[in-house]
C-alpha cells in the first residue's frame, strides 16, 4: 500500500466515482424500485461510489480495507449516519444503538458486565431450555397431519423468550404481540424499497402513525416490566438490574427514559437479528442435505443423548461453521451506516464531511475476490487457513471496532445452542422453491413466510 493511502489528510485526494442521476431526485427512483439491483450497479462502478438519494449525499464502499478504516482505525472521525438516525427516529434515541460520544461510552461501560463470558454461561441454560420446549412443540405439531410450520415465527418466539429471560428475567410469552408489532412497524417504516425511510418521522404518514402507536405500546410494556422489577423482592443479577442500579462515572444511575430506551434497544436489536439468523440457517440446511447430515453426525458424536451445554461448544466445530456461513450469506444487519464528521480519506478518495457512508455487509460477504463460489452454502470453507487468509473485514456480520455488536458472544452462543438442540430432534424441509426473495427493511428479511415441513428424526 502506498504512503499516500495511509495518510489521514483528505487534501489532494480525488472524489470517488459517481453514479449519474436525474437532477433533483438523484438516484432515489432507481434505489426505491429495486435496491438490490441498485447495489449491484454500485458494485460494478467502483470500490467506493457516491450518489444522491432524496437530496442526501451517499457513498457506498466495497473494500474491506476501507471498512476497517471506518469502523476501527478512524472510528473517532465518524458517527452513525444521518440516514440511519432518520430511519430510526422516534426509536430509543437514548439507547446504546444511537447515542454518541461520552454518553455512548458511559452506557457501554455500564452495560458491558451483562455480556461477559461468565454471564453468557448463565444465560446458556435458558437458551437450551427454551430450545428444548420449542423442539417438543414442533415435534408434536409434526406428529399431526399438517406438519408445516412457519419457521420464521417459531424462531422469533423462541429468541424473544430467550432474550427476555436472560436479560430481564421475565417470561414474555403472553406479551409477544406488542414486541412483534413494534418490530413490524419499524421494519415497515425502514423498508428501503418503499423509500419511506427518508420521510421524517413527524410527517403523519400511515406508516409513521402505525410506528408511533406501536412504539407507545412497546414503551408501556417496558415500563410495566420495570415497575414489576422495582416492586419485586429479591436480588436479580441481569441486564435490567445493571440498568437500574449501575452508577456512571458521576455516581448517578440512569434516568428512567434512558432505562426504557435501553430496554427497547435490546429487545429489538437482540431479537429480530438472532431470529432471522436461525431462520436462514434452517433454510440453508434444508436446501443442503449433506451439510445437515454432517451437522447431525457431529451432534451425535459429541452429545450422544445428552443435551448441549456451553461446555460442548468448543467441540461443535461444524455447528460453528454452519452459523458462520449462514451469517455470511444472510447477514441480518446487512448494511452499516456511518457519517464522517470531517473530510476523510479512503484509499485514493476524499469523502466529504456529512456524507452517508454505507458499508454493505451483504455484498462484501458474497464478493468472489474473497469467497469461491460465493453464493454457495459451504460451511467447510471456514478452515483455520481460510480464516487466516481472509482479509479482516471481508467478514463482519457483527460490525467492528468500539461499536461492534455488544451481543455478539450472546448471539453466537445462542445460535449454536439452539441449532444443536433442535437439529438433534428435528429436520426442516422448505416447502417453497429456491431461495427466498429478500426485503431491505431495518433488517434483511425474507419477503415470504418461511414455511417448512418438520420431520422428527
Ligand atoms: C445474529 C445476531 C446479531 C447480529 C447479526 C447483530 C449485528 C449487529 C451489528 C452489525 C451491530 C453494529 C451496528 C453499527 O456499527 O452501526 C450491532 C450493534 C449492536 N447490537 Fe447486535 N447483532 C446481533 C445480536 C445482538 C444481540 C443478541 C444483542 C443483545 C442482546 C444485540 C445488541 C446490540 C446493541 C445494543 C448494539 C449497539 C452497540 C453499540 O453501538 O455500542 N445484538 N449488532
Amino acid at each position: 500500500m502506498s504512503e499516500a493511502t495511509h495518510t489521514n489528510d483528505a487534501s489532494g485526494a480525488r472524489d470517488p466515482p459517481r453514479l449519474d442521476g436525474w437532477p433533483l431526485v438523484g438516484n432515489t427512483v432507481a434505489f426505491a424500485r429495486d435496491p438490490f439491483a441498485f447495489y449491484d450497479r454500485l458494485d460494478s462502478t467502483g470500490d467506493a461510489v457516491c450518489y444522491s438519494i432524496a437530496g442526501d449525499e451517499f457513498c457506498t464502499v466495497f473494500e474491506p480495507e476501507y471498512v476497517q478504516r471506518i469502523l476501527v482505525e478512524e472510528n473517532e472521525r465518524y458517527v452513525k449516519a444521518q440516514a440511519f438516525r432518520q430511519a430510526a427516529a422516534g426509536f430509543a434515541e437514548q439507547g446504546l444503538l444511537l447515542t454518541e460520544g461520552e454518553v455512548w461510552r458511559d452506557q457501554r461501560v455500564r452495560i458491558q458486565p451483562a455480556f461477559t463470558p461468565d454471564r453468557i454461561q448463565q444465560y446458556a441454560d435458558a437458551m437450551v431450555e427454551y430450545a428444548e420446549r420449542t423442539a417438543e412443540d414442533l415435534a408434536s405439531e409434526a406428529g399431526a397431519a399438517e406438519n408445516i410450520v412457519d419457521v420464521g415465527e417459531a424462531m422469533s418466539e423462541l429468541t424473544l423468550r430467550i432474550l427476555a429471560k436472560s436479560l430481564l428475567d421475565v417470561d414474555v410469552a403472553d406479551r409477544r404481540a406488542v414486541v412483534r408489532e413494534a418490530t413490524e412497524a419499524l421494519n415497515d417504516r425502514g423498508d428501503a424499497g418503499g423509500a419511506s425511510a427518508f420521510v421524517p418521522d413527524w410527517v403523519p404518514t400511515p406508516k409513521n402513525r402505525r410506528f408511533r402507536r406501536a412504539m407507545t405500546a412497546f414503551e408501556q410494556l417496558v415500563d410495566d416490566l420495570v415497575d414489576d422489577r422495582r416492586d419485586a423482592a429479591g436480588e436479580h443479577d441481569d441486564l435490567l438490574a445493571l440498568l437500574l442500579h449501575a452508577e456512571g462515572p458521576d455516581g448517578t444511575t440512569m434516568s428512567e427514559d434512558a432505562v426504557r430506551d435501553q430496554m427497547v434497544t435490546f429487545l429489538f436489536a437482540g431479537h429480530e437479528t438472532t431470529s432471522l439468523a436461525l431462520t436462514y440457517a434452517w433454510h440453508l440446511l434444508g436446501r443442503n442435505p449433506d451439510a445437515a447430515a454432517r451437522l447431525r453426525t457431529e451432534l451425535d458424536d459429541v452429545l450422544g443423548d445428552r443435551r448441549a451445554t456451553m461446555a460442548d461448544l468448543p467441540d461443535l466445530d461444524y455447528t460453528d461453521r454452519v452459523v458462520t456461513e449462514a451469517l455470511r450469506l444472510y447477514p441480518p444487519a446487512y448494511v452499516i451506516f456511518r457519517e464522517p464528521t470531517e473530510d476523510v480519506r479512503l484509499g485514493p478518495y476524499r469523502v466529504r464531511e456529512g456524507t452517508n457512508v454505507t458499508l454493505p455487509v451483504f455484498k462484501i460477504h458474497r464478493d468472489e475476490r474473497f469467497y469461491d463460489d460465493p453464493d454457495a452454502f459451504r460451511p467447510e470453507r471456514w478452515t483455520d487457513e481460510f480464516r487466516a487468509e481472509l482479509p479482516e473485514y471481508a467478514y463482519f456480520p457483527f460490525g467492528g471496532g468500539p461499536r461492534h455488536c455488544i451481543g455478539m458472544r450472546f448471539a453466537r452462543t445462542e445460535l449454536k445452542l439452539v441449532l444443536a438442540t433442535l437439529a438433534r430432534e428435528l429436520a426442516f424441509e422448505p416447502t417453497y422453491d429456491g431461495d427466498p426473495d429478500l426485503t431491505m427493511a431495518a433488517t434483511l428479511r425474507p419477503d415470504q413466510p418461511m414455511e417448512m415441513r418438520v420431520e422428527p428424526r
